[in-house]
């Protein structure tokens, strides 16, 4: 339960990249912390589970309008982080109206369920630099125009605008923070940071022999997670809601990744990488590149964590992990 000084927070999606590092954050600051997951067959709280005991878990779905309803007027919050989303940009042309329906509509959904039950809460929505798309501008801002490549795109962008939308025709507190790609150890294996750097481990360890990548030539502002989500609270803590960028003012691609990652372990890439079109996009994003001047003058948020030790951390992380399952797979055997 919490005291009368003490803030409460709600994330859904606590069980993501995000949510995890937020979540820490905001326990270290003193705030209870609830978390919104989805309903599973089996206990998946993989990213979660070292701070389980010190956070309130509940079950519902961005597809199920009353069970968001009911969590948010069960826990009263006074800070809202709208975090979960179907979030792989690949996927959202294999399943474009799921996408729409939890990336898009959900995000409505939560506007209602907040209106309804805690009126008064501060609401931050994770909106995205995919949205730029297609750029218009370079480097991206607050007032460069959307041009969306991906059903996963145009559903950011829908919730960029209701979020926009609600807190111009209700007055809520609502921020929507356009967040440039970030990485961590914790991102999931899909996306290419962390597939390069798994496979890089696994390289180095013996245990496998290449990686299979689609466009080398991307650009992207890649920065780490644990930063970021400095950011989206920094946002709600500000006297009035409005809407920011959140990236480095970098912009590397994906060969510069892969050469540094691989140069970090004493391997040779080129030996190794295989580019198969399998993994191109239907329709690409070539290059992002974020302008956060206006998070760095209004919220003082400036990124700690450089491309090159964001690089070598996921690697020195994915060293470690395969090392050690490799012995424990080992000791089984013997
Ligand atoms: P993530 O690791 O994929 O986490 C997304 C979370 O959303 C997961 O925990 C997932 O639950 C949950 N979720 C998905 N569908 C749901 C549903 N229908 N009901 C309830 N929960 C659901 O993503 P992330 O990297 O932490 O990103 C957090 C947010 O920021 C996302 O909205 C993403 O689109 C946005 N964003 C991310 C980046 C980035 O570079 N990371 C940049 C800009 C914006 P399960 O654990 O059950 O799958
Ligand atoms: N996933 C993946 N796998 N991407 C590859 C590969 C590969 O094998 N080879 C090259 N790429 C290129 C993609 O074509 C893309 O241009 C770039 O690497 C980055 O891809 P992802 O890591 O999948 O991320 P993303 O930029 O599409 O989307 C991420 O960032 C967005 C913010 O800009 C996600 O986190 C989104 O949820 C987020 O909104």
């Amino acid at each position: 339960m919490s005291n009368k000084t003490q803030k409460t927070a709600l994330i859904t999606g606590i069980n993501g990249q995000d949510g995890s590092y937020l979540a820490e954050l905001l326990l270290s600051k003193g705030y209870r912390v609830a978390g919104i997951v989805r309903r599973s067959s089996t206990e998946t709280q993989q990213r979660i589970e070292h701070i389980r005991s010190k956070i309130e878990i509940y079950q519902a779905d961005l597809l199920d309008q009353s069970s968001l309803a009911k969590v948010l007027a069960d826990v009263q919050p006074d800070e809202v982080y709208n975090l979960a989303a179907m979030s792989f940009v690949p996927t959202s042309w294999q399943q474009p109206v799921l996408t729409a329906e939890f990336t898009a509509v959900g995000v409505t959904r939560m506007l209602e369920a907040l209106r309804q039950s805690c009126p008064t809460a501060k609401f931050y929505q994770a909106s995205s630099s995919e949205m730029y798309g297609k750029v218009l501008e370079v480097p991206q801002s607050e007032n460069t125009p959307f041009y969306p490549r991906s059903p996963y795109g145009v559903a950011k962008a829908y919730g960029h605008y209701i979020t926009v939308n609600y807190r111009e025709s209700y007055s809520l507190f609502a921020c929507s923070g356009i967040l440039f790609n970030h990485e961590s150890p914790r991102r999931g294996l899909e996306f290419v940071t962390r597939k390069i750097t798994d496979a890089v481990a696994k390289i180095k360890l013996g245990l496998q022999s290449e990686l299979r990548l689609g466009n080398l030539d991307a650009r992207r502002d890649w920065g780490f997670a644990g930063d970021y989500v400095r950011a989206m609270w920094l946002m709600l803590q500000q006297d009035t809601a409005d809407d920011f960028v959140i990236g480095t003012g970098e912009t590397h691609t994906v060969r510069e990744f892969v050469e540094i990652a691989f140069n970090h372990v004493g391997l040779d890439h080129q030996k190794y990488v295989v580019v198969d079109p399998k993994f191109y996009r239907p329709a690409e994003v070539d290059l992002l590149l974020g302008n956060p001047t206006k998070a760095m003058k209004t919220l003082g948020w400036k990124p700690d964590v450089s491309f090159n030790q964001l690089v070598t951390m996921m690697v020195d992380a994915d060293l470690k992990l395969h090392a050690q399952t490799s012995k424990e797979n080992l000791s089984k055997v013997a």
